[in-house]
Parts: structure tokens; C-alpha cells; sequence
């Protein structure tokens, strides 16, 4: 038994002289002097039981919360289950110049001044789009010259003064197709102008292609910031934007990449997991613009034109769209945003 203690101990001691693992050779070299030892002893004991413990709960956290990567080739073999993404069209004009100068007539008619020095003011409806664009005491003025002729819904209005769809879009094929523009797209209010947005993506299976209207007749030109082209294209879900000039063609060519989380991932804290499911990130869609709505009624207690107020509940009720009355605050609250 003596034997087999001394040739353990001799083993041991062996070790600690030659190994490379740092501190243990001084457990051997400085062994006259004990405190030394002793403390060395304790930095490694503390050295190795942390890293122990720190092995152990990541262990056991992965044994707990094991990362699964599970990789699958989904087929789409009916192309039906994708629906085509909701494509916006916008016109970089805004307004459509016969309506405006019809708008200028009957103005001009109730009203001392002119047709032309009508039309001239009408450029301050940009501040509708752009607060920054325009003068805010111009704009209250021409608001209150305006006073009863413009209706307090703002968002009809603005919509009826929009180059229409039927204007903008010359032809529509769905998968090879001619079909009516007019029923797939609908003029819709936004930032942007209001643009034709594709409303029934179901019926689309392959390839939509449109020509768009490139006339510049119908143009009014109003202040605004910074650059702009002839046409926007944009896909939600896509953060780019094409933009066409006219004469231009494009293709876009789409490729679905479909995500599919494993369900497993459902019991993981979303602190951890860092993703959402799609139903749990509905109101995060939502969420920026509906800020952006509160934010400027609680500063100018109005909404601007391109949020549908009779499709808000609660305490948007009362609430009315902005007009170029509050061209002011609206641009402190751009520049606050911004
Ligand atoms: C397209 O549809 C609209 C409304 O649905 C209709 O008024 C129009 O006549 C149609 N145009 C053609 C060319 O069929
Ligand atoms: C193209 O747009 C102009 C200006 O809006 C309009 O006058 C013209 O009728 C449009 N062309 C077609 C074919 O709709
Ligand atoms: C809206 O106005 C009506 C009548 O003025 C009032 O009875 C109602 O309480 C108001 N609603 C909100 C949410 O303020």
C-alpha cells in the first residue's frame, strides 16, 4: 500500500514540475516556502473552481435551452400560398394640375383675386406633404382665405386633388393578361402622395406587368425638399425603392425567401430568442406610424390627412385632420422626428 502512496506521490510531484499549466510548477519550486505555497495553492483552487462553475452553467443552460438549427427545403409548388407583396406606385406629382386650376376657377369666383394668383397660392398645399417645404404664416393665410371652401374632411379633398390611378397606370397584365388597372389598384393616401396601391394580390400568381404614364401635362410643381424622380415603386417588407424616369423600363424580379421558425422556439423568453412570431409583431408594424400619429395630436391635436381617422377608435375620435393652419406646429414636431 506504501509502495503504491509513494509512487502516487512521486507521480504528483512529477506533474507539477513539468506540467505547462501556469502556477501549478511553482507548487513544486517554491515547496520551502509554505505561505507562498499556500497562498499559490488557494489562486489556483479559486482559479479552477470558477472556471468549473462557469463551464457547468453554460452546460446546463444549453442542456435547459438546447439551440436547435433545423434546416428544410420548403417547396412552393402551388404558387398560390405566397400572395404577391402589396406594391405601391407613387407619381412624383402630387397634385393634379386640372383639378387644382378647376379648384382655382370656383375660388376665383367667390373671391376678388384672380385665377392665376389662386393657382400661385395653391402651392402651399405642399405643406400638407412636406411642413418643412413651406411658410407657416403663408400657409395659416392661405387657410383662412380658403376658410369654408376647404371641407374639414382634408383627406377626401387631398384625394380628389391627386392624379388618379386611371391617369397613371396606361396598362396592367396579370400573368401575361390585360386586365383592368382600376380594379387592382386604388389611390391611397400617403407621405408620398397618394399612390396606387395593389389591392388584390390574390389573383396574381406569376408576373404583373404595367405601364405607367410618363405625361408631364398634368404636372403642378410645388416646393419641395431635396431630390425626387418621375416614379416610386415600393414593396413593403422590401426596404428599398426603385424609382423610374420616364422612357425608363424595369423589372423587378421577386424571389419569396420564406422563414419558418421551429415551434420549439415559442418557449423561449422573447428577451432570448430575440425574434418574433408573425402574430406577435403585428402592432410592431404598426407601431412607428401609430407614433408618429400620436405624437403629432398630442402636440397639434390633429392628425395629418394620411392616417384614415373613421377607421380609428377610442381616443382618435374626436379628433380632426390637420390643415395648413397648423403648418407650424406640424413643423416643430418634423423637426423633432427628424
Ligand atoms: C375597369 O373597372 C372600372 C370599375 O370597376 C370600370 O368603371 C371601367 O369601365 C373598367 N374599364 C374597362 C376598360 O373595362
Ligand atoms: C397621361 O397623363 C396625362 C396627364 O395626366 C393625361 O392627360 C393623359 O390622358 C394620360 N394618358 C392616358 C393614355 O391616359
Ligand atoms: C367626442 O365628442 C362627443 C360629443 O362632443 C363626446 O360626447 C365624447 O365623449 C367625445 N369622445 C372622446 C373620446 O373624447
Amino acid at each position: 500500500m506504501s509502495r503504491l502512496k509513494r509512487a502516487f506521490r512521486k507521480t504528483l510531484v512529477e506533474f507539477f514540475k513539468k506540467t505547462s499549466l501556469n502556477g501549478f510548477g511553482l507548487l513544486y519550486f517554491i515547496r520551502r516556502r509554505p505561505y507562498q505555497r499556500i497562498f499559490w495553492f488557494l489562486f489556483i483552487a479559486t482559479g479552477i473552481s470558477g472556471a468549473t462553475f462557469v463551464v457547468c452553467t453554460t452546460l446546463l443552460q444549453f442542456l435547459a435551452r438546447p439551440t436547435v438549427t433545423s434546416l428544410s427545403e420548403a417547396s412552393f409548388e402551388s404558387v398560390e400560398s405566397l400572395p404577391f407583396p402589396a406594391l405601391s406606385i407613387c407619381s412624383a406629382n402630387k397634385l393634379s394640375r386640372q383639378r387644382l386650376e378647376a379648384f382655382a376657377e370656383q375660388l376665383a369666383l367667390t373671391n376678388g383675386k384672380s385665377r392665376a394668383d389662386w393657382l400661385k397660392q395653391l402651392q402651399l398645399l405642399a405643406g400638407y406633404f412636406y411642413p418643412l417645404a413651406v411658410s407657416a404664416t403663408a400657409a395659416a393665410e392661405l387657410q383662412a382665405a380658403l376658410a369654408a371652401l376647404w371641407p374639414l374632411d382634408v383627406r377626401r379633398q387631398l384625394l380628389h386633388f391627386s392624379p388618379s390611378c386611371e391617369s397613371l397606370l396606361l396598362s396592367c397584365h396579370v400573368d401575361g393578361v390585360a386586365s383592368n388597372c382600376s380594379e387592382l389598384f386604388r389611390l391611397t393616401p400617403s407621405l408620398e402622395g397618394s399612390c396606387c396601391v395593389l389591392q388584390r394580390t390574390d389573383r396574381i400568381s406569376n408576373a404583373l406587368r404595367l405601364r405607367l404614364n410618363a405625361s408631364h401635362a398634368d404636372d403642378f410643381h410645388m416646393p419641395r425638399p431635396g431630390f425626387s424622380s418621375a416614379f416610386s415603386l415600393h414593396l413593403p417588407g422590401w426596404l428599398g425603392r426603385a424609382t423610374l424616369a420616364p422612357g425608363e423600363a424595369s423589372a423587378l424580379h421577386l424571389r419569396p425567401l420564406h422563414l419558418k421558425a421551429d415551434p420549439q422556439l415559442r418557449d423561449y423568453p422573447l428577451t432570448q430568442r430575440g425574434c418574433h412570431f408573425p402574430e406577435e409583431a403585428e402592432h410592431l408594424v404598426q407601431c412607428l406610424p401609430q407614433c408618429r400619429l400620436r405624437s403629432t395630436v398630442a402636440a397639434c391635436n390633429c392628425a395629418p390627412f394620411v392616417y384614415d381617422l373613421s377607421s380609428a377608435d377610442g381616443q382618435l375620435e374626436n379628433v380632426s385632420y390637420c390643415n395648413l393652419a397648423h403648418t407650424a406646429c406640424l413643423q416643430s414636431v418634423e423637426g423633432k422626428q427628424s
